[in-house]
């Protein structure tokens, strides 16, 4: 397929970051700086000042981010951990796969946790509540404090999706015990592979992390407990250091992308769009993704794909109804109705505001709005 409109644009990233890129690659190569170095140390200190969190534990993914956070707070059978069922599957297994029982509030209408379902969902079995701070906006986290403090549970926000996202001044990922995040390629900071991190205020956590992502190691031989091979890779620690320089500019150029997105597209009445960027002066949504809805949902992606335009449906199935994760108990209405109306447009910084014009172009002509 010729798009004019890739989705996430990665030979134009690299065309564009080349030139930074490849000395930093090719010294933290030619040194011989592997495993656990400094250009690892130093992203964790300026992923850390970033978020304005006390402390960072590069991983190798947000899954495995999760993950051990479940082994350190010794997640297991008898335990619920509550989220979404609007979210991706790695949100959850690492505390299923513990032996945990998954619990799902509803969404609501910005695609995020329904914080008064919540409400409703929690028992005195809840161990861990999970909000998802998702597309790049963050929960109503006054709410799921309250909630959770109710019944004693820990929250870990899952930002995988969220890195700088500020609610009511505060950022995303800064509310609970702990929070992760994905450097997947196509998220907001991306490495050139795998990779993610946990932050939090926790020094006592944050060590154990260090441990556990390390074999439970302490020292060169000196072994703490069992652990696992969760590190992040130094070069991508490296690369991604760059990375995180330039991210408070990649966000702007998202937001000013939302912005032109909205002035084009929000007069069509059968086409719901996300809360604009300047709408709401409590938030600081980083539009990871531009997520739109609309009963035609199928025939609009089959429309923008004629277009030249990639598009990504996240998700076309929610978890609960998945096959093979023996959830299809759970009925979480708007949930499903937001799979069977949700696409992504494309939304990335290297976009031109050409693109963007073509994208609502199409998208208007198939609403007869020409
Ligand atoms: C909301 C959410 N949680 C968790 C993950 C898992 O991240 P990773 O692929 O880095 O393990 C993703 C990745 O897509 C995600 O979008």
């Amino acid at each position: 397929m010729d798009w004019r409109v890739r989705f996430v644009d990665y030979p134009e990233q690299w065309r564009r970051q080349r030139e930074e890129l490849l000395p930093i690659i090719e010294g933290t190569i030619a040194r011989g700086d592997l495993m656990l170095r400094q250009e690892l140390r130093d992203f964790e200190a300026h992923l850390a000042r970033f978020n304005s969190s006390a402390r960072a534990v590069g991983v190798s993914n947000c899954t495995d981010g999760l993950r051990l956070l479940a082994h350190a707070l010794d997640v297991g059978p008898g335990d619920e951990v509550v989220t979404v069922a609007h979210t991706f599957i790695a949100t959850i297994s690492p505390f299923v796969l513990r032996g945990a029982t998954p619990v799902f509030a509803d969404i609501g209408p910005d695609h995020l946790m329904d914080t008064r379902e919540l409400a409703e969902r929690v028992t005195e079995r809840t161990k861990v509540i999970i909000p998802v701070h998702l597309n790049g906006r963050t929960v109503d986290m006054a709410e799921v404090t309250k909630v959770a403090d109710q019944v004693g549970a820990v929250v870990l926000e899952d930002a995988a999706q969220a890195l700088g996202a500020t609610v009511d001044g505060q950022t995303a990922g800064t509310f609970g015990l702990a929070s992760t995040y994905s450097f997947y390629p196509a998220k907001l900071l991306g490495a050139l592979g795998d990779a993610g991190a946990v932050l939090t205020d926790d020094d006592d956590l944050a060590d154990r992390l260090l441990r556990l992502r390390d074999h439970g190691r302490v020292g060169k031989a000196e072994i703490d407990g069992w652990g696992y091979n969760c590190r992040l890779d130094n070069l991508q620690a490296a690369i991604l250091d760059w990375r995180l320089a330039q991210l408070p500019r990649w966000i702007e150029r998202r937001r000013e992308l939302a912005r032109r997105y909205d002035e084009r597209l929000h007069d069509l009445p059968d086409l719901r769009i996300p809360v604009g960027p300047d709408s709401d002066s409590r938030r600081r949504d980083v539009f990871q993704n531009y997520p739109v809805t609309t009963d035609a949902r199928d025939r609009l992606v089959e429309h923008l794909t004629n277009d030249g335009i990639e598009v990504l449906i996240s998700w076309p199935v929610p978890l609960h109804k998945q096959r093979g994760l023996d959830l299809e108990h759970w009925s979480l209405p708007r949930t499903e109705e937001l799979c069977r109306q949700v696409l992504s447009l494309p939304m990335h910084p290297e976009l031109e505001d050409w693109q963007i014009d073509h994208v609502a172009d199409s998208v208007r002509r198939f609403f007869g709005a020409g």
